[in-house]
């Protein structure tokens, strides 16, 4: 009997993880993943509303999000921990198509997240893409239960760009009971205490495009290119100039925050940075020994994920997974009224 509270949180395979994905999200699954029941979501039909056009790099991203997980720890040898591919499971399509008809769709228009990513697409924005909040809505709510017969909602613990989406889901949630009696439960999210992670450029988040991301499995020599191009206070002209380590582009001193695990030496290069006595090279090597020790047992874990079956650990992760959307659907169909025939 399966009684425990549910987590489903996903990522959109475009690409390898990078530290920022690290800080915003990773870490609280790895947390919670003994203390509740999981699903982890690889987006691979939510990727095509964005790459249409980059349909083996998905495929290919399914495999390195796979093994970036393992990486990291999560551990879907535990009975209760699933991989979940969102393509496997045909009942979260046809749940999107009905949640799509309680969703009005100026609720889309007006997600601060979809306005942020139209003003980066422009004008090649299909359908698809524009209905993509109530897919990630079908997404979270399959694993809803009853309302009444479980826990009354679901966590979704994610990077703070995917706020929106879970404040939509949930009104959609509501949408739908209303219409059609007690269905859905809502859902709660989680954010980290870093939150957002700047890219090595001080300027915007981490991204593929803009080449500012450390990815998880970076080798040494690219993390040690990246540690020195690394953006820190601009207005600091030498090393005896004071400086402010507080500031969030100073990425260098953020970098520490997150990943030096030695909160000592941290403050001490604070303090000798605000008095203009430690020069930027001796605060990047410092963060590159510190990255080298958080990256290299993620390398190793990775190196031996590798040999895994990729593809089972997402067959059994999906099974479950479906079973659930099954029941979900079959519930949908009922309180909708639909014909049986
Ligand atoms: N939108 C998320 C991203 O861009 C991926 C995602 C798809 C997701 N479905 C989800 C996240 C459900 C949380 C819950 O990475």
């Amino acid at each position: 009997m399966r009684d425990k509270r549910r987590i489903l949180t996903g990522i959109r395979p475009t690409g390898p993880l990078h530290l920022g994905h690290y800080v915003g999200a990773l870490t609280q699954w790895i947390e919670l993943q003994d203390d509740y029941e999981c699903f982890f979501l690889i987006a691979d039909i939510q990727a095509l509303t964005t790459h249409e056009e980059k349909p083996e790099l998905i495929r290919q991203s399914v495999r390195e999000v796979v093994l970036d997980w393992l990486a990291v720890g999560l551990d879907p040898t535990k009975p209760d921990v699933h991989f979940v591919l969102q393509s496997a499971i045909p009942e979260l399509t046809e749940l999107t198509t009905y949640l799509s008809m309680v969703t009005p769709f100026i609720w889309i228009q007006r997600n601060p997240t979809i306005k942020t990513e139209l003003a980066q697409l422009g004008e090649k924005v299909s359908a698809g893409f524009m209905n993509y909040p109530v897919s990630q809505a079908a997404d979270i709510l399959f694993v809803s239960p009853q309302p009444g017969e479980g826990s009354s909602n679901i966590l979704v613990p994610v990077g703070e760009d995917q706020i929106p989406h879970l404040i939509g889901t949930s009104r959609i949630a509501k949408a739908f009971n209303r219409i059609y009696g007690p269905t859905f439960v809502v859902c709660t999210p989680k954010v980290g205490d870093v939150g957002r992670l700047l890219g090595v450029d001080g300027q915007t988040k981490m991204s593929k495009s803009l080449e500012n991301a450390i990815y998880l499995g970076d080798s040494s020599e690219r993390v040690r290119e990246l540690v020195t191009k690394m953006y820190t206070d601009p207005t600091r002209g030498k090393a005896t100039t004071p400086g402010d380590p507080d500031k969030k582009e100073n990425v260098v001193f953020r970098y520490h925050d997150a990943f030096n695990s030695d909160r000592a030496q941290v403050e001490e290069l604070k303090a000798r940075y605000r008095t203009g006595t430690v020069g930027d090279v001796e605060v990047k090597a410092m963060l590159y020994v510190a990255l080298e020790a958080f990256l290299t047992p993620i390398r190793q874990k990775r190196e031996e994920a590798a040999e895994q079956d990729v593809v089972e650990i997402l067959r059994s992760g999906t099974e479950r997974a479906r079973e659930l959307a099954c029941e979900t659907i079959e519930r949908v169909r009922t309180n909708m009224h639909l014909v049986r025939i």
